[in-house]
């Protein structure tokens, strides 16, 4: 049927019938919030390429944790700056770390909240990398030990999700197994399946101040110009007991989101990432765009694309939107 007797515009002339045939939503149980936590007392310096996040010490983040809370939002990710860095990362998986620390607090202070810890060297080591340096470039099979002793020691500290996101080869496996022989078989491993390597973590860096002292991480994340690479990341994960896949970036990645989508059953989330929260935020400060609709249309397209969840440094505000409504 077309035109003249079919007319699209029909369904689009009131807000109720808008509502009526509106196919995607945004809530605000689908977000999750990213947070830093640093080392000291009374530490709050906002980060100069993201407006609005902060590195914090524990006494702060469980303040913000209780007010993340009471928003609705259900999960936070934590990302630890230790108070030193060394070449193995040890405060990583040291059980008086800035992460296991700041696991137990904010299960004290806000045991509702569901804590996700991100599982990863390059916080921690003084070279910056995701794992153990050998011959000049990340040693695999070394790197795992580190990784399955971080995500022990982040459950034992009362982590309700761990989030690998080093991208390892074996690491979900790996990580499965010592947590099933510890105990901790009921821990859900989310894991960052589809990582590329990708200029978009800049200000993340920054935050998390792990930018890599020497050459970059293209020898374990992925080349962004490869799709079918993607499927066979996503597949091992599944293969190795992942209970959710990942896509990251999400802006300039939503067909790579749309195809894991299509392809695989295991809840997806995508990771609104720091290049993209700052980009939207530089241009809103210089008036170029509205803030709120842009942020809101961003997230709606990954959940159109079909992210079941996001990880964004937006949550908060997009939660005081949709509370509003
Ligand atoms: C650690 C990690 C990174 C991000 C999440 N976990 C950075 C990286 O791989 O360099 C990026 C998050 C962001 O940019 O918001 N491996
Ligand atoms: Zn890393």
């Amino acid at each position: 049927m077309y035109f003249p007797e079919y007319r699209a515009r029909r369904t689009r002339r009131n807000n109720n019938i808008r509502r009526m045939v509106r196919e995607t939503f945004l809530r605000v149980d689908d977000m999750i919030y990213p947070m830093f936590s640093a080392f000291g007392e009374n530490v709050k310096s906002e980060i100069p390429s993201m407006p609005g996040i902060y590195q914090q010490s524990i006494d702060n983040i469980v303040i913000e944790a209780r007010e993340v809370y009471e928003l609705g939002i259900p999960a936070v990710i934590l990302f630890g700056i230790p108070e030193c860095k060394d070449a193995m990362g040890t405060d990583a998986y040291c059980d008086t770390g800035i992460i296991q620390e700041t696991i137990r607090a904010i299960k004290k202070e806000v045991p509702e909240l569901t804590v996700i810890t991100d599982v990863c060297m390059c916080e921690y080591t003084d070279h910056g990398h995701c794992g153990v340096i050998k011959d000049g470039d990340v040693d695999n099979d070394e790197t795992l030990k580190l990784l399955t002793a971080e995500a022990l020691s982040h459950a034992q500290a009362g982590a309700d999700i761990v989030a690998p996101s080093d991208m390892m080869d074996g690491r979900i496996a790996a990580i499965r197994a010592v947590l099933d022989d510890n105990d901790f078989s009921h821990i859900p491993i989310m894991s960052y399946s589809v990582k590329y390597c990708s200029a978009y973590y800049g200000p993340f860096r920054e935050a998390a101040d792990s930018t890599p002292q020497f050459g970059d991480r293209r020898s374990y994340q992925m080349d962004p110009a490869n799709r079918q690479e993607a499927f066979r990341e996503a597949a091992l994960d599944v293969d190795e007991c992942a209970d959710f896949l990942m896509v990251k970036p999400a802006l300039a990645y939503l067909d790579i989101i749309r195809d894991i989508k299509e392809r695989f059953d295991l809840p997806l989330v995508a990771y609104n990432v720091s290049g993209e929260y700052s980009m939207v935020k530089a241009a809103a400060e210089k008036g170029w765009i509205d803030y709120d609709r842009v942020m809101m249309e961003t997230l709606i397209g990954m959940k159109r694309a079909g992210a079941d969840i996001i990880i964004t440094y937006h949550a908060k505000d997009a939660a005081k939107i949709l509370n509003a409504e």
